[in-house]
């Protein structure tokens, strides 16, 4: 089985490399090839790639290559984990939106508009040479914001899943808590990509919700950093990324007298790739864990290997609604459990969901929506709609001050701007 890596030179791609080490029996990759326009970088985590699959015994073969063509060619999936602009781009994302009090986040708002609209022409651009070469490949899209992505892989006919870690780090974490393997914890998971509810906890098809509310309340809110009360009134866990909607000012303060995350991540990057360098590190180092991919690899291994070996399991994917919230189109791209197997993946049914929660998912969708328009056909005017859309804008001074600040700050990615 061969795996590409589309953005290979990723200083998260030793969390993958170890991943597929570890669980090689899931998922048997003879070669994994990375690849990246960063030649320097793509050396410094091929090396690394090779001696952790080496330590591991791993008897598939690593290479590393800047020609995307020949990368994709022959893969049974390709791993989507680019970012345009790199961490400077998303610097910028985090920042002008706060000049006009609103968040500045790498998904969520104008950030994440503006990472958007870098984001899907590269993509799928990749997707069609994949199509091209080898038309049985999976896509699987890691690269944020991973809703309006999939939505434009998914709507220009590819074979696509999204996956985003939220839900398998909730699943790890609740069964740990609970005391049962992960497999035995399944999510009532709702949602779009970055703005989901866990409803219920089930282990054996009972909801453990409320026992893990009644021991463990306190550190579930604070880790969210949300009141312990609204978690017990909704009977709900929201997403860490709610927080951006529920508490947008404080979050804006918050943010105003603090470094942004992409300086951090800088700083982390230089030290992560200094450490790759070593030719005696053959391990993923501890440092890596203080980015925000926590088993990525294990959600990565469990998605391919349902997609190559239609196993039809359960897991949180980011597919095609087709009718699992009526308050949808079919055609847009939810976040919910799906069964995954050789066909992608089908949302398992849910229950309707809640005035509260369809509310803001409808506008949010409709937000998406506007964006990938905007991201395909470009213009002014496209991007100002979905701002205006979008529930943290949507008025009129501050679309019109956002657009202006988005495009200004994106020139030289946005040909059209
Ligand atoms: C989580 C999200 C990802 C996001 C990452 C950011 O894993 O699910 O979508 O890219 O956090 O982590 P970072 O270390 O780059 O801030
Ligand atoms: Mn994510």
């Amino acid at each position: 089985m061969k795996l590409t890596v589309v953005g290979g030179g990723s200083t998260y791609t030793p969390e993958l490399v170890d991943g597929f080490a570890r669980l090689r029996d899931t998922l048997p990759v003879t070669e994994l090839v990375l690849v990246d326009p960063a030649a320097d970088r793509l050396e410094l985590v091929g090396g690394l790639a090779k001696r952790i699959f080496a330590k591991q015994g791993h008897p598939g073969l690593v290479t590393t290559t800047t020609d995307i063509d020949a990368a994709i060619d022959g893969a049974d999936a390709v791993l989507l984990q680019l970012r345009v602009g790199g961490q400077a781009a998303r610097q910028e994302d985090e920042t002008w939106p706060l000049e006009c009090g609103c968040v500045g986040q790498e998904t969520t708002g104008a950030g994440g508009l503006a990472k958007a609209l870098r984001t899907v022409p590269v993509v799928l651009d990749i997707a069609e040479r994949v199509r091209r070469t080898n038309p049985d490949a999976w896509i699987i899209d890691f690269t944020n914001p991973v809703g309006i992505v999939t939505r434009a892989l998914l709507s220009h006919g590819h074979k696509a899943v999204g996956l985003c870690n939220v839900a398998i780090g909730f699943q790890r974490r609740f069964a740990k808590l609970l005391g049962v393997t992960p497999e035995e914890v399944q999510l009532d998971h709702v949602g779009l990509n970055h703005l989901t509810w866990e409803r219920a906890v089930r282990v054996n098809g009972e909801d453990m919700l409320p026992k893990l509310f009644e021991g463990h309340i306190g550190e579930l809110a604070a880790d969210l950093k949300l009141p312990a009360e609204l978690l017990l009134q909704l009977g709900v866990v929201p997403s860490y990324y709610l927080r951006y909607f529920y508490q947008h000012d404080e979050v804006v303060q918050e943010l105003l007298t603090k470094p942004s995350r992409a300086a951090e991540v800088a700083a982390l990057e230089t030290q992560l790739l200094e450490m790759y360098a070593d030719p005696q590190l053959d391990e993923k180092p501890s440092l890596l864990e203080q980015r925000g991919g926590a088993y990525y690899s294990e959600a990565a291994v469990n998605l391919a290997s349902s997609l190559l070996n239609d196993t039809g399991d359960i897991q949180v994917v980011n597919t095609l609604n087709d009718g699992t919230f009526p308050f949808l189109a079919d055609d847009a791209v939810i976040e919910v459990s799906a069964t995954v197997g050789a066909d992608g993946a089908m949302p398992v049914a849910v229950a309707p969901v809640e005035p509260l929660y369809a509310g803001l998912i409808a506008n949010v969708t409709a937000y998406e929506d506007l964006a990938l328009q905007a991201a395909i056909k470009g213009g002014r005017e496209r991007v100002f709609e979905a701002l205006l859309a979008h529930p943290l804008v949507g008025q009129i001074s501050l679309a019109n001050q956002l657009t202006d600040k988005l495009l200004a700050h994106n020139k030289q990615h946005l040909p059209w701007a």
